[in-house]
């Protein structure tokens, strides 16, 4: 029985690829490396680190560790001004109704994103409060595919692992929750993951399985 549902954050909840791509891309234009909207596409769920070392598969030249984390900030630094934008309406659709519909039916809900920003975005969409914990990029050492995260999430709600949905957008998300050993839900990208116990078209499905 699902006691719990873990949500991934960026691209489930909200979508914040195209944020993603624009910081990205500031960083490859300063350094004249060549990026576009199909290498944003690798770093879904991918830690800023891991993304960074991505973007940098088209440099010419090899980067120092202390050069890496100049160019990580860098780009944080510019993400972080364009999260400012949101705001409760950049909620994906029927995201909001589903999470109240598992909380009334006594579901826990959590998140489990890879990301160092998650707290700040549900600030921004006004939904901080509504989950029973979160788990985020500042909580683990290794990224999905590993499985921390959800690992991490289960813990802080006190619910077993076998008891976890989760949620994602991401095929390396799927990944990472079958390792978890947690019944893991595609949408959207991670819909072509052939791991993925049940994909939804529409999230409100997910209503009608856990
Ligand atoms: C999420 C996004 C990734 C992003 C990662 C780290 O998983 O899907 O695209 O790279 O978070 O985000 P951060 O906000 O910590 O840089
Ligand atoms: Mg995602």
């Amino acid at each position: 029985m699902i006691k719990a549902v873990i949500f991934d954050l960026d691209g489930v909840i909200v979508s914040t690829d195209q944020l993603h791509y624009e910081a990205w891309k500031h960083v490859a234009d300063q350094e004249d490396i060549y990026f576009d909207e199909k290498i944003n596409h690798r770093l879904r769920g991918v830690s800023r680190m891991d993304s960074l070392n991505i973007m940098l598969e088209k440099a010419d030249k090899t980067y120092s560790e202390s050069e890496k984390e100049k160019l990580a900030k860098t780009k944080n630094d510019y993400y972080v001004d364009l999260l400012k934008q949101l705001s409760p309406n950049d909620m994906l659709p029927h995201v909001y109704d589903v999470l109240l519909n598992l909380k009334e039916q006594g579901i826990k809900i959590a998140i489990g994103s890879s990301s160092r920003n998650a707290k700040t975005i549900l600030k921004y969409l006004g939904i901080s409060c509504l989950f029973d914990a979160i788990a985020d990029g500042t909580d683990i050492e290794n990224s999905k595919p590993a499985p921390d995260v959800f690992l991490r999430a289960a813990e802080k709600l006190g619910v077993s692992y076998s008891s976890c949905a989760v949620i994602e957008d991401a095929t390396v998300g799927i990944e990472a929750a079958k390792k978890a050993g947690m019944l893991a839900i595609a949408v959207f990208d991670a819909k072509k993951s052939e791991q993925a116990d049940h994909k939804l078209d529409d999230i409100r499905d997910l209503l009608s399985i856990v």
